[in-house]
């Protein structure tokens, strides 16, 4: 199991209830990707936890492949996908370096609070754009913790050790745009919605 994943597991019962700290911004959010979406999509998304997400778009999709290392999420996924008689998401347990992946192109890459969780961002920004289509989108979330916030570092790496927290990476939203049009994207929207954390960008791949 990968090592984040014990993490996760753990945490899944208490994610999946909990309400969404802001339902207007998390709509918009939705309403801008649905925008890019048509019946023919072919979507995966990394880091799907309970499948949210996944579930809202599955309707104007042709197919989401969601994927995250956490079984336990994943499981928590299924059975809402069950619930809600949605047939075109595939749940599966996996993570960026998934060899199935190997050749496959999609319309859409989607890592919503996934980036900031990497050992190496950077990567996941390369993965994204290697498995999108030219003309396809990648869209993101990702709290951007730099300046003041990097005091919390000490106190994050003690956690880690108890398995009370995740690893976190440490950068500022200047830098991850950077980062994503070095990797070869244009950005198309980037919203950092007021009192958040979290920066939601839409970058498109040329
Ligand atoms: C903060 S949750 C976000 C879940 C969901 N995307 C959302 O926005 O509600 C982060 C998720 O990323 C998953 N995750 C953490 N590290 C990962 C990795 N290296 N590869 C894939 N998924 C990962 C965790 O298991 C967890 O479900």
């Amino acid at each position: 199991m990968n090592n984040d994943a014990g993490f996760w597991n753990r945490t899944a019962e208490k994610y999946a209830a909990q309400p969404l700290d802001d339902e207007a911004a998390y709509q918009k959010k939705l309403d801008m990707t649905r925008a890019l979406l048509t019946p023919g999509s072919r979507v995966i998304e990394f880091g799907c936890g309970t499948g949210t997400t996944a579930l809202h778009h599955a309707p104007f999709t042709q197919h989401i492949l969601a994927t995250d290392i956490s079984e336990k999420m994943i499981e928590i996924a299924r059975s809402k996908a069950q619930a809600q008689g949605i047939e075109n998401v595939t749940f599966e347990v996996g993570g960026l370096d998934n060899p199935d992946l190997a050749g496959q192109q999609f319309d859409m890459v989607m890592m919503h609070s996934l980036l900031h969780l990497l050992r190496d961002p950077g990567a996941g920004i390369a993965k994204a754009h290697d498995l999108l289509k030219s003309g396809g989108y990648f869209v993101s979330s990702t709290a951007c913790l730099s300046g003041t916030m990097r005091l919390l570092q000490p106190f994050l790496a003690i956690g880690r050790l108890f398995g009370a927290v995740p690893y976190v990476a440490f950068f500022s939203q200047r830098h991850l745009s950077a980062a994503l049009r070095t990797a070869g994207f244009e950005i198309v929207q980037e919203w950092l919605p007021e009192g958040h954390k979290a920066v939601f960008i839409i970058a498109r791949k040329p």
